[in-house]
């Protein structure tokens, strides 16, 4: 199925009849972020979804987003085109995994990242996002161990922002993000040097940009380390004429839209995630003509769950 205009007026079409909200993360393909009602990162589309009155919401992202939005709004239909479509780093840590961890700091607040299963979530105090984690790391008394996981560099990002030693943080990864390395991100940056470097804190360059900053191979205002709803702020704000951009490749859309002018470019033009391209066109088309897939979550999970979201979005963005 091709992405053609017919496709998405079917899109619409179906999407009016069930009364369903369509919502896509910035990583989705271009065609799926440019048919949906809603595009943004995954805080924003939990939040979309639990203000929606519509009777469904379809999720085009990857489930442990879709299973957010059903814990936040558990009396809609939660649908997401193909469940397949995973995370490799949700499932750099399962629960028991977790429960393990927290036996052996029994004193100590467990700070998530969204990019988690439910069960973990349900487990966990308080959840976080790239764009709100050093606040919430921060909002916790400074004498109380933190267990951080699952992302490594998300959690060696925080530790360097709040400057805390008594965080502990889980070695998980998101492969499409590890997989920005440092080498590939200096040589693009001496191949462009009027260049902002835009990098999320997923990355395995994360390390190295900073490293290119402080010891002066890039000014230090060139650098920024941001979520991709940190980026498309900036994006509309810089003053550079091209801006290297460390993240999944899907981003690219959104941060084109957002600011015509500038020339924004992939560190790694390779890093497109799999889960989320699993969405294509003729997944939507099933889902808005069968109701399929469905995503359910445990009640008592769900229960659980909710409250370290809450507890996040109490603390702001
Ligand atoms: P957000 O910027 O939406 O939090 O997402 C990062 C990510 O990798 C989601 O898969
Ligand atoms: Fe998960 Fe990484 Fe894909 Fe995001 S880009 S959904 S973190 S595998």
């Amino acid at each position: 199925v091709e992405p053609t205009q017919e496709w998405a007026d079917e899109v619409r079409r179906l999407a009016k009849a069930r009364n369903a909200t369509l919502l896509a993360h910035n990583y989705q393909l271009p065609a799926i972020q440019d048919v949906a009602d809603h595009v943004g990162d995954s805080l924003a589309l939990s939040r979309i979804a639990a203000e929606v009155d519509s009777d469904e919401i379809i999720f085009c992202g990857v489930h442990f987003m879709a299973e957010t939005a059903k814990i936040l709004s558990p009396e809609k239909r939660v649908l997401i085109p193909d469940e397949r479509a995973g995370c490799s780093l949700a499932d750099s840590i399962t629960a028991d995994e977790l429960r393990a961890w927290k036996a052996e700091f029994p004193d100590a607040l467990v700070v998530s990242y969204v990019n988690t299963t439910a069960e973990v979530k349900g487990l966990t105090d308080i959840c976080c996002t790239s764009s709100n984690a050093v606040d919430v790391v921060a909002s916790i008394d400074p004498d109380r161990d933190v267990l951080f996981l699952p992302d490594q560099f998300l959690g060696a990002h925080v530790k360097r922002e709040t400057g805390r030693d008594n965080i502990h943080i889980w070695a998980g990864e998101c492969h499409v993000h590890a997989g920005i390395n440092g080498d590939e991100l200096t040589a693009q940056a001496n191949a462009h040097p009027d260049a902002d470097l835009f990098i999320h804190p997923e990355c395995g360059c994360a390390t190295s940009a900073l490293y290119l900053a402080g010891e002066g191979f890039v000014p230090e205002e060139k650098v920024k380390i941001l979520s991709t709803g940190g980026m498309l702020d900036a994006a509309r704000e810089t003053g550079a004429a091209q801006v290297l951009v460390a993240t999944e490749v899907g981003m690219l859309h959104q941060l084109r839209k957002a600011a015509p002018g500038v020339d924004f470019q992939a560190v790694n033009d390779r890093a497109s995630c799999p889960y989320m391209k699993m969405i294509t066109p003729a997944a939507m088309l099933r889902c808005l003509r069968e109701g399929r897939d469905e995503v359910f979550v445990d009640a008592d999970v769900a229960e659980k769950a909710r409250k370290s979201v809450e507890r996040m979005i109490a603390i702001g963005n």
